[in-house]
């Protein structure tokens, strides 16, 4: 796709975003900025144009792509309003009411708005994207789900399954990782050196997940195939439970609450 879009705010998230998208559209013309020229140089470095210019990058752009922190959007917004005419909006930035954010763009006369949750693996095209579409046309939703389509997977989603979406697929992967972290841990304690068990514990996730998908079936359908009746993965996962494994998932992904 030839496009040219900025990256206002290339952090760990716009950075992540700008770098998968640069690797799935290599003809797109990406600008990322940021507030120190010593965050924008390994952009440099992978041949994205680099910026410490908002307006000015956003002025370029067809698509602008903001990446700064929530309590930072306000104001980045205000400075980029003016040239945003005619232009598609994409906001990474999480926890922010839709009102509140269709209030900060209103008078822009943008071509489409949307807040897209994306998590880090967007920067290796394995992102799982929740989308929310503010304001847009039939063609501004196919290329949102074109551009996020390309670096991972996406869903369009209303507001109440966006916020559901962001600590399922955005904080869970941390929540993911913190499981990997506790297997390893588990594994050294059970005579693996840490470097084999950090392995081991990845390349079972990583397998679970390529297994339960090209089976489509349901992770229990899957966990009663290594049960053996009476057998040690059935009191593990007893002992987990006991332990208070799924209540503690569940109340993590609940821990969200809309900002006052
Ligand atoms: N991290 C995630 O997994 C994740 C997931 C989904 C959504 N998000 C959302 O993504 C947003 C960014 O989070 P993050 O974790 O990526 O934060 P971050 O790593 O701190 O990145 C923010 C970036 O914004 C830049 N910045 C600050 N002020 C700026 C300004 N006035 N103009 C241009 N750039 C400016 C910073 O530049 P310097 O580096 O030069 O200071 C920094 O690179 C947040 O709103 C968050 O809700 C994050």
């Amino acid at each position: 796709m030839d496009m040219k879009i900025a990256v206002i705010g290339a952090g760990n998230m716009g950075g992540a975003t700008a770098l998968g998208l640069a690797s799935a559209f290599p003809q797109a013309r990406i600008t990322v900025t940021a507030r120190h020229a010593a965050t924008l140089e390994k952009f440099a470095a992978r041949g994205l144009q680099t910026s410490l210019d908002n307006p000015a990058a956003a002025r370029e752009a067809d698509i602008v792509i903001l990446g700064v922190k929530p309590w930072l959007a306000k104001g980045v917004l205000e400075e980029i309003l003016p040239v945003l005419d005619g232009k598609l909006l994409i906001s990474l930035v999480a926890g922010i009411p839709a009102a509140e954010l269709q209030g900060w763009i209103g008078g822009a006369g943008l071509r489409g708005a949307y807040t897209v949750i994306p998590n880090l693996a967007i920067e290796y095209r394995e992102s799982m994207s929740f989308v929310l579409e503010l304001a847009g046309t039939p063609e501004t939703h196919a290329t949102v789900q074109e551009l996020f389509g390309a670096v991972g997977r996406c869903a369009f989603v209303d507001e109440r399954r966006l916020n559901a979406g962001m600590m399922l697929a955005s904080c869970g992967t941390a929540f993911a990782l913190r499981y990997v972290r506790a297997a390893a841990e588990g594994g050294v304690e059970l005579g693996l050196y840490p470097s084999e068990a950090v392995e081991a514990a990845l390349q079972t996730v990583k397998g679970a997940a390529v297994l339960l998908e090209a089976r489509g079936t349901h992770p229990e359908a899957e966990i009663d195939r290594v049960t053996t009746p009476g057998g040690i993965t059935i009191k593990g996962l007893n002992a987990m439970e006991e332990a208070g494994f799924t209540a503690a998932v569940i109340a993590g992904l609940k821990a969200w609450k809309p900002a006052k």
